[in-house]
C-alpha cells in the first residue's frame, strides 16, 4: 500500500508524536512519517524520532532571532524537499505566520488540549476545572493564522473527576489525544476530511473514527 509522507514539527516530549510513530508502523495505516522537525534543542521528542529511525531535522528558531519567516522559510523548504503532503503540528511552541499557514492550508493541523472553541491558548486544565466543567478533552483541527482556530476535524472527550488536579486531567486529556490524533489523520489520508465553508463536513463516515466519548477511566 502507498503511504502519504507526513512531517510532524514539536518541540518537546512528543509523546504524541510517539502515537504517530506507533500508528504509522502498521501496515494498514495511509501515512508515514518523512521528517520530523524540532526548534527546541534538548527535546525528548528527538529521541523518540531517532530511536525511530525516522529522519530528523533541528532548527534553533533563536537562530533567526526576529525573523520569524527566515525560520519558517527552512521548515518550509525541508518539508517540500521530503515530499510531505500533510503537517501535523504535535506540541509544537510556536505560532506560525500568516504566510506559513497559507503555504500549507488545509494541508497543516494541529492537536489542542480543549475542547475548542472552548479554551483556546494555555493552561487549558486549570481554566477547565477553574470553569467547572464536567467533560473536557481534546480537538484536532486545521491551522488558521488566528491561534487554536480552524476547521474541526475531531474531537475526544473525557469527564473531570472529583478531586482532578490539572496534572490528573491533563494525563487523562493526553491518553484521548493519542487515540484521537491518529484517527483524524487516517481520516485526512482517506479523504474523509476535506474543508467545505471552512468546516469539515460530519458524515455517517467521520463520526465513529473521529468523534469520541472515552469511558471514565476510574470507573
Ligand atoms: C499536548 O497536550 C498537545 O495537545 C499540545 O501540546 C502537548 C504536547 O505534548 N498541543 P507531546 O509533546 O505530544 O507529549
Amino acid at each position: 500500500m502507498a503511504k502519504t509522507k507526513i512531517g510532524v514539527l514539536i518541540s518537546g516530549r512528543g509523546s504524541n508524536l510517539q502515537a504517530l510513530i506507533e500508528a504509522c508502523a502498521r501496515e494498514d495505516y495511509p501515512g508515514e512519517i518523512a521528517l520530523v522537525i524540532c526548534n527546541k534543542a534538548g527535546a525528548r521528542g528527538m529521541d523518540r524520532a531517532r530511536e525511530a529511525g525516522l529522519e530528523t531535522l533541528f532548527i534553533d528558531h533563536a537562530q533567526f532571532g526576529e525573523d520569524r519567516e527566515a525560520f519558517e522559510r527552512e521548515v518550509d523548504a525541508a518539508l517540500r524537499a521530503a515530499e510531505v503532503k500533510l503537517v501535523c503540528l504535535a506540541g509544537f511552541m510556536r505560532i506560525l505566520s500568516p504566510w506559513f499557514v497559507e503555504q500549507w492550508r488545509d494541508r497543516l493541523i494541529n492537536i489542542h488540549p480543549s475542547l475548542l472553541p472552548a479554551f483556546r491558548g494555555v493552561s487549558t486544565h486549570e481554566r477547565a476545572l477553574d470553569q467547572g466543567v464536567s467533560v473536557h478533552g481534546c480537538t484536532v483541527h486545521y491551522v488558521r493564522p488566528e491561534m487554536d482556530d480552524g476547521p474541526i476535524i475531531g474531537q475526544a472527550a473525557v469527564p473531570v473527576l472529583p478531586g482532578d488536579t490539572p496534572d490528573a486531567l491533563a494525563e487523562r486529556v493526553l491518553q484521548a489525544e493519542h487515540a484521537l490524533y491518529p484517527a483524524c489523520v487516517r481520516l485526512i489520508l482517506d479523504g474523509k476530511g476535506r474543508v467545505t465553508a471552512e468546516r469539515v463536513r460530519g458524515d455517517a463516515a467521520r463520526a465513529p473514527d473521529a468523534a469520541a466519548i472515552l469511558a471514565n477511566p476510574a470507573a
